[in-house]
């Protein structure tokens, strides 16, 4: 008999889940309720105590759908972050050895939802959290399905049917990975894709908004001054505070998200209070 419990993190979205030890092969049963919890938390699962191996990280990954092993491929820019022996595992970190960082530093210190710039988007992505400043450096995720359902009928029929351009360009321009992509940015430029703005979750048809803030640039269908006004309100909206789960991590913390349905932000405030250091699997559509 499964063991596993969950209770809700927010009114609308995330579960904390107990009864589960990734460090070992999960039954079926067990995955088939993971997979469905994943759907009915509206994309955000947090596992506590979770002292996982990096094979352990890239199994438990593989129970949600196809684990991404092309990172270096697809961002160049993150290869030189990828763990030892693993070009699933993606190194989130302040931590330097030997002056060489052991992961990407501000790495999501924006509004975003992975990938969306790519044409065939990352359903998820999973952190393991192995080290941690004593205090800040929080996750915030949010839920774009609540945020769709709290929009006036007649804004949503207006958005229906319109499509948004999505790039890494907008993310070199103005996030803090203007640094990286200097002297970059035609690669960057080329890495986008048109997507609908209202998207309907490919596995369980729920609508929700998907436009970010680090990558969604301009809604094709409109004029660029309206397209801004536009986008600059569903910004708004969909980072008002009923919308949000702002983790507190915990040492093996194990939180994953779905990026059609949540977007994520890191928050940079822990510098002055120790190495933190995550690592972090993308899960692709089956
Ligand atoms: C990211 O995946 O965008 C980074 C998240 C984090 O470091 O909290």
């Amino acid at each position: 008999m499964s063991e596993i419990k969950y209770r809700p993190l927010t009114p609308t979205f995330g579960m904390e889940i107990t009864g589960v030890d990734f460090s070992k092969e999960l039954a079926s049963d067990d995955i088939a309720l993971l997979k469905q919890l994943w759907i009915d938390a509206s994309g955000m699962l947090l596992f506590r105590d979770q002292n996982i191996t990096p094979a352990d990280h890239v199994r438990l990954t593989s129970y949600f759908g196809k684990v991404q092993d092309d990172i270096a491929i697809q961002a160049p820019v993150l290869a030189h972050y990828l763990l030892d022996g693993y070009p699933e595992i993606y190194r989130v970190s302040n931590k330097k050895i030997d002056g060489k960082p052991l992961g990407r530093e501000d790495a999501g210190t924006y509004w975003h939802s992975d990938g969306s710039w790519m044409q065939q988007a990352p359903r998820g992505s999973i952190l393991h959290a192995i080290e941690l400043p004593s205090v800040g450096g929080d996750t915030i995720f949010n839920d774009m399905g609540a945020a769709y359902d709290a929009l006036s009928e007649p804004m949503r029929t207006m958005l229906d049917g319109l499509t948004a351009m999505h790039t890494v360009l907008k993310a070199a321009l103005e996030s803090s990975y203007a640094k990286e992509y200097a002297g970059k940015l035609d690669q960057a430029a080329q890495k986008s894709a048109t997507k609908p703005v209202i998207l309907r979750h490919p596995v369980s048809g729920r609508p929700a908004l998907y436009v970010n803030p680090g990558f969604t640039s301009r809604i094709l269908e409109l004029s660029a001054a309206e397209s801004d006004a536009v986008l600059k309100m569903l910004f708004e909206h969909s980072t008002r505070p009923e919308f949000l789960y702002r983790h507190q991590w915990r040492l093996h913390d194990v939180a994953m998200w779905d990026n059609f349905t949540n977007m994520h932000f890191a928050v940079a405030n822990y510098k002055a209070h120790g190495w933190r250091l995550l690592n972090r699997t993308t899960v692709l559509l089956d």
